[in-house]
């Protein structure tokens, strides 16, 4: 596949990028002197397969790359991407775990993955019991955002990989986050429920979470050779404008090889266009002050 500037249009001596804008690469991030505290960044959307989970390693695994420290939360009972990173979830505490006992030491259950820099709380299908056990807690919504302050101090960013439902754990997710990132597939169906998405956010910032901000639309899974793939891409940015990243990622069959491989595609294929892509990504979020 081509990569990003070879597939970018040329038009009136400006490059453009896949979203139609003038192409910018953005600076590679300047080091950081000291770390924390973190800002909370949930992956959401309620579609399963936009690539929520393989953004979100990709990204905890750019940002890392660029002296960030990163910690990953697996909130989705599939636990994709606790295995994505390599990480066993079996007899080790969870997330489901701090879920359920706020007392506990969330660093009892934070794991180190191979990755520098780069360290997850893992979760495992025990999580899909926790919604009804919060049911009848109080303040039931703000459970992640009270286990999530007590690590904040000790990262750069948090990235919560949220699972495909606007159930009580994705409003923990968008409740503790200061932002959220929308991954949207360049299909067919990509702007259904988006609006659903984006009214529930309205509702948490108006109820629970005064200051969430929407980080962004990221386009997934882009096929520049298709016709559809650059038809659904045009209506998103139509819909959402700005709020569409200047980054894209194409479709390639590297992410599905990298999670068998158990490592970031940053790492199983540090060349590929779409591992430099996500570099791009994560050079476009610390370029937007979504990350430090
Ligand atoms: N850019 C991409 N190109 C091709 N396949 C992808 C891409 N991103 C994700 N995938 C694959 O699509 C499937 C769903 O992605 P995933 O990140 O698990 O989505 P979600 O977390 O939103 O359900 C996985 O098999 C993943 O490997
Ligand atoms: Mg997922």
């Amino acid at each position: 596949m081509a990569d990003n500037k070879t597939r970018a249009k040329k038009q009136d001596d400006v490059i453009l990028g896949e979203t139609g804008r003038p192409y910018h690469g953005f600076p590679t991030p300047e080091k950081l002197d000291r770390h924390g505290p973190a800002r909370i960044i949930a992956l959401c959307n309620q579609k399963g397969g936009v690539g929520k989970t393989t953004t979100t390693i990709s990204l905890a695994a750019a940002l890392a790359s660029y002296g960030r420290k990163v910690l990953a939360v697996d909130f989705d009972p599939q636990g994709a991407l606790t295995v994505g990173l390599g990480v066993q979830a079996h007899d080790v505490p969870t997330i489901y775990d701090l879920l359920l006992d706020t007392k506990r030491d969330p660093h009892e259950a934070i794991v180190p993955t191979a990755t520098e820099g780069l360290d997850v709380i893992p979760a495992n299908i025990d999580l899909s019991a926790a919604e009804v056990h919060l049911v009848n807690e109080v303040a039931r919504e703000q459970i992640l955002s009270l286990v999530l302050r007590k690590v904040a101090p000790e990262y750069d960013v948090i990235l919560v990989d949220c699972q495909p439902s606007l159930g009580l754990l994705t409003i923990n997710a968008l409740t503790a986050a200061h932002g959220v990132l929308i991954p949207m597939e360049c299909e067919f169906f990509a702007l259904r429920g988006v609006a659903l998405l984006i009214e529930t956010i309205g509702k948490v910032r108006d109820r629970l979470n005064p200051s969430i901000q929407l980080d962004g639309l990221l386009a997934t899974m882009y096929d520049p050779r298709t016709l559809h793939s650059r038809e659904v891409l045009e209506r998103i940015v139509e819909a959402f404008g700005d709020d569409v990243l200047e980054t894209v990622i194409g479709r390639t069959v590297k992410f599905p090889d990298a999670s068998v491989s158990g490592m970031p595609i940053t790492e199983f294929a540090p060349q590929h266009p779409a591992a430099q892509a996500y570099l791009r990504l994560a050079r476009e979020l610390v370029s937007r002050g979504a990350v430090a």
